[in-house]
């Protein structure tokens, strides 16, 4: 892994699949044991910063944490000093006294992850847990994992279709991405409205009724995100959204597995029938999380130690082959200096 994880093309395919290899060979048993708890990164400091609301992503990354040994600190928002007018930049400073290892962050703003990383101390390593519309990547390590869990772990070929509002989703975005790279075929399904622009650039195939789930073989929802719609009105009328829209088990044929990165709107994308189903993976996927979440902690301040030590060893064997090299033109010159001498 590189210094920062704050999209999911920070990773290549291979990379992907060693990431969640970890996850799945080293930490997701460790929920079962008595002792949910392994000395990894005892010592380590890790900083959650949170700027905005969360459930799932915000306790599996504390509790990843814990379960790796680390101090584990967590910063909220609504109850830290950017009530009385912090800046970002000023509170990521301010905990960079404190010398972190990781600092996970969620902002409301695109790019906000880049930009702590920008102003993080040197050596601390930035995870992006979402920022504004922009990507969500360990959501999408997450999804990529439960599927693999599911299909089995080569998903080259599997057809998945996103349904709902893409326009505004961070996880529909890293997602695109994400299930791109593991050769999965993707399809958008939404209301022109709630799709971007230009989004056949994405690679994906747009479409706008849910007859285009009948093909594949995951279904993966989206709620509307009503706190980023701000004054535009993207929707004639929730009514109609969800008559048009929502996805029940009526929709369900031939062992389609339905995914959803919650909060699920009971009611709204999902019917409550297919809420209370087993036809979905939803819980899967929060247990996923805490597993790919402490893979994630432990490979970027691994990889990125490992990767230091060979710039290290490169650098001295650089720096012996230039002593030698040395070594070698003073002994040429000693010897036609003698010849000159003799
Ligand atoms: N999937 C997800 O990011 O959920 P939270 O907003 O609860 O963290």
């Amino acid at each position: 892994m590189k210094q920062h994880l704050l999209s999911i093309n920070d990773l290549s395919r291979e990379e992907i699949g060693s990431v969640l290899d970890t996850a799945r060979f080293d930490f997701l048993d460790l929920s079962k044991r008595e002792i949910k708890k392994v000395p990894t990164l005892r010592g380590r400091t890790v900083i959650n910063l949170f700027y905005e609301k969360s459930t799932r992503t915000s306790t599996s990354f504390e509790l990843a944490g814990k379960r790796l040994s680390a101090d584990v600190i967590n910063v909220k928002a609504d109850s830290s000093a950017t009530g009385k007018g912090e800046s970002l930049k000023d509170t990521v400073l301010t905990l960079g006294a404190y010398r972190p290892d990781i600092i996970v962050i969620r902002h409301p703003h695109v790019g906000a992850a880049a930009f702590v990383a920008r102003y993080v101390v040197a050596g601390a390593h930035v995870i992006n847990a979402g920022d504004g519309k922009g990507e969500h990547p360990t959501q999408s390590l997450l999804d990529i994992f439960s599927l693999q869990q599911e299909f089995g772990e080569d998903l080259a070929g599997l057809r998945v279709a996103i349904v709902g509002d893409i326009l505004h989703s961070r996880v529909a975005r890293s997602n695109i991405i994400g299930f791109q790279k593991m050769g999965m075929e993707v399809k958008l399904v939404a209301p022109p409205a709630l799709l971007p622009r230009g989004v056949e650039a994405l690679g994906a195939e747009a479409r706008h009724g849910l007859d285009a789930l009948a093909d594949v073989d995951v279904i993966y929802l989206l709620r509307t995100q009503s706190e980023r719609h701000e004054r535009a009105n993207y929707l004639p009328s929730l009514r109609e959204y969800i008559s048009r829209y929502q996805v029940g088990l009526r929709h369900l044929s031939g062992g389609q597995k339905v995914l959803h990165p919650g909060p699920i709107n009971r009611g709204v994308e999902i019917s409550a029938e297919l809420a209370d189903s087993g036809e979905h993976l939803i819980l899967q996927q929060v247990e996923a999380g805490l597993a790919v979440r402490m893979a994630v902690m432990y490979r970027i301040i691994v990889d990125s130690a490992a990767a230091a030590a060979d710039e290290a060893a490169a650098g001295d064997s650089r720096a012996g082959a230039r002593a030698a090299e040395g070594e070698e033109a003073a002994g040429k010159a000693k010897i036609k200096n003698i010849r000159a001498v003799g």
